[in-house]
């Protein structure tokens, strides 16, 4: 497994392949959720990338870049045991050499839901996932539906760009508990742990947004927002310091 750290050698590197190129694209502090998609870019492609970058500019919050899990030996201990043939983990100045000064915006779906309530957010992703997909230049590259808002938004720029890769959509990976597996599980208390899977178990069960909203709020919850687009059924919600989101199907 190599691991690339410039941007120079990560374009060499990607040059020396031939076959299919499958990307998966982290902040790291890898679950199972993460594997999944890994597995799934390992059956379909003959090289296989998975970055770890914990992009700055996604963060609002600078608090919340602090906190965020950054187990980066563990991760690549995991990704060994993937087959995974590269690893991109390259610092922020070799990626935002611009010193963020080129970003992009989309005004119409990023305005809602988690753009609504993290201001900044979407162009953040938007633009380190534009970078990395010109820099890899997989063939295909696969996201979760667990973060349904960031693929769909995802899904429209590759279309809005013409970028040649196909984005592939990946089901969410939960706990047996219903919880959806995600990094910032690792910062929730046991008491919060306990509570998390009534997000996912009241965006189900609940008969409307506003219903699973008082839910929510009467279990403890504070609520960001319960919204319903695009056929699902949205929700974010704080335990403590820790937002959790998820979204199911109506
Ligand atoms: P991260 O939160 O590390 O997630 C990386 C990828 O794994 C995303 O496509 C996300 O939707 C997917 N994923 C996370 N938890 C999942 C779960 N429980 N089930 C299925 N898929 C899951 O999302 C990001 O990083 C960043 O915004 C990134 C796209 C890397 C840009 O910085």
């Amino acid at each position: 497994m190599k691991i690339v750290e410039s941007v120079a050698s990560m374009q060499s590197l990607r040059h020396s392949w031939s076959k299919r190129v499958g990307f998966v694209p982290t902040m790291g502090a890898l679950h199972e959720g993460h594997a999944t998609l890994i597995k799934r870019a390992r059956t379909e492609c003959e090289h296989v990338c998975v970055s770890l970058f914990v992009n700055p500019t996604q963060f609002n919050d600078p608090q919340d870049l602090d906190r965020y899990p950054k187990p980066k030996e563990q991760d690549l201990v995991l990704l060994r045991t993937l087959d995974v043939d590269a690893v991109f983990a390259p610092p922020a100045s070799e990626i935002y050499s611009d010193n963020y000064r080129f970003s992009v915006h989309e005004s119409l779906s990023a305005k809602i839901l988690c753009g609504a309530k993290r201001p900044g957010h979407f162009a953040g992703v938007l633009t380190v996932v534009l970078k990395l997909l010109n820099l890899v230049r997989p063939h295909k590259a696969y996201f979760g539906e667990k973060d349904f808002q960031q693929l769909r938004l995802i899904q429209e720029m590759v279309q809005a760009f013409f970028l040649p890769s196909e984005i592939v959509a990946c089901p969410t990976v939960r706990e047996a508990d219903g919880l959806a597996m995600s990094s910032r599980n690792l910062l929730l208390s046991a008491t919060e742990r306990e509570l998390a899977p009534a997000l996912y178990h009241i965006l189900v069960m609940a008969d409307s947004a506003s219903t699973a909203r008082q839910q929510l709020h009467a279990r403890g919850f504070k609520v960001d927002y319960v919204e319903e687009h695009w056929g699902r059924r949205f929700g974010a919600a704080f335990l403590g310091p820790v937002r959790l989101i998820d979204n199911v199907e109506l």
